[in-house]
């Protein structure tokens, strides 16, 4: 089968994950790296001997590169204008969470994508881990019964560096938002992915400690979900040193608790090897307090379902639309804090 090639737009850090993973999957190379900053590019384009770029239209406009999908790591409000072109040359293109930081911005994502017949894909690859997947299945088969309740916890700490060291963190235009818009929506992500959709949201947001950035470092919200189960979300990117994420989901007829996607307790999941399998650590470390210090494997999962798709047909597991859902309950949790009302989804 070809193999596919994968375009970096944005070779900071995350790309990393994208690059490790594409270069040890068999069927995948990166065929191009691009930045805006020459340095990064270049380096990357010599360490793994493939071209590079400083814009995404000289790399669009080199048919040389074959390039198949655009891996899209910039900044989160810089996400649109990469896709659109991407989507726009016929490429596939595969986005970092948060999909944009607006509603708008990710609909016109979405809608070049649709327009163009190219898939769309965005990261949340805390999904294609054995914990979380087992989770969701638990709730999809009724073993917890009825929803009650679904916690999203990450109380996270983030130095002043890992503001200071790239402007766009930290800002509205560019970060959307602070701890619950960059940190904080993978645990949203997963929350209204197990507990189903949210129909109103209550929140606070703070900035308490990170004097120099624009966004909160502290959100705390309240969800009425359309099934009649209620939601608590606490972010934080101001707590030390920072504690190990966790998503609690409680039912009527048993419940699971995942912390930093290990499940640590559980009540209605059948035991056996899967069990055991989602109770045992697959190399999450403490990004409480390193963003970086990440395992590569939900990314490898998920570009090998985007592989998988390209190869066979069939639906990607994390559409545009479904990495949209969480950009909806983050900005309505920032609506209702601004606003101090209830707000309706
Ligand atoms: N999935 C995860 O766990 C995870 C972890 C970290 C970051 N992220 C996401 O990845 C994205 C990038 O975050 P980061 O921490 O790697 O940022 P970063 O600042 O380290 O890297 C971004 C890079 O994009 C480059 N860039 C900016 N505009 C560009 C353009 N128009 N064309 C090409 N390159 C451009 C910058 O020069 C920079 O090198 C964000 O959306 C973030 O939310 C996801």
């Amino acid at each position: 089968m070809k193999s596919v090639r994968f375009a970096i737009i944005g070779c900071g850090a995350i790309s990393k994950a994208h690059i490790q993973v594409i270069q040890s999957l068999d069927g995948a190379e990166v065929g191009a790296a691009v930045d805006i900053n020459e340095a990064r590019a270049r380096q990357v384009g010599e360490e793994l001997g493939c071209p590079w770029y400083t814009s995404i239209e000289d790399m669009l406009a080199d048919k040389d590169n074959a390039i198949d999908v655009v891996n899209i790591c910039t900044a989160s409000g810089l996400h649109m204008e990469p896709a659109i072109s991407a989507a726009a040359a016929g490429k596939h293109v595969l986005i970092e969470k948060p999909l944009e930081v607006t509603l708008e911005r990710c609909d016109a994502i979405i809608d070049a994508c649709k327009k163009h017949g190219v898939l769309l894909g965005g990261v949340f690859q805390s999904r294609f881990l054995p914990a979380n997947i087992l989770v969701k299945k638990a709730v999809d088969n009724g073993y917890f019964g009825k929803l009650l309740l679904g916690n999203a916890e990450v109380k996270w700490f983030r130095a002043k560096e890992y503001y200071s060291t790239a402007g766009w963190r930290g800002t509205w235009r560019f970060d959307g938002g602070g701890a619950l818009m960059n940190q904080g929506i993978h645990q949203v992500d997963l929350l209204q992915w197990m507990m189903g959709p949210v129909v109103s949201v209550k929140a606070i947001t703070q900035r308490l400690v990170h004097e120099t950035i624009e966004v909160e470092d502290l959100a705390v919200a309240l969800l009425q979900f359309a099934n009649g189960g209620v939601g608590v979300i606490e972010a934080s990117t101001c707590i030390a040193p920072g504690y190990p994420k966790k998503l609690e989901i409680h039912g009527s007829l048993g419940g699971a608790i995942v912390q930093d996607d290990v499940i640590t307790a559980s009540t209605g999941i059948p035991e056996g090897p899967e069990l055991d399998e989602a109770k045992a650590s697959h190399g999450h470390v403490a990004n409480f307090a390193d963003p970086m210090a990440i395992s590569f494997l939900g990314h490898e999962r998920q570009i090998s379902d985007f592989i998988h798709v390209i190869h066979h047909g069939g639906t990607l597991a994390i559409t545009g639309e479904e990495a949209r859902k969480s950009v909806q309950i983050v900005t309505a949790v920032y609506e209702a804090a601004k606003s101090g009302t209830t707000v309706t989804l």
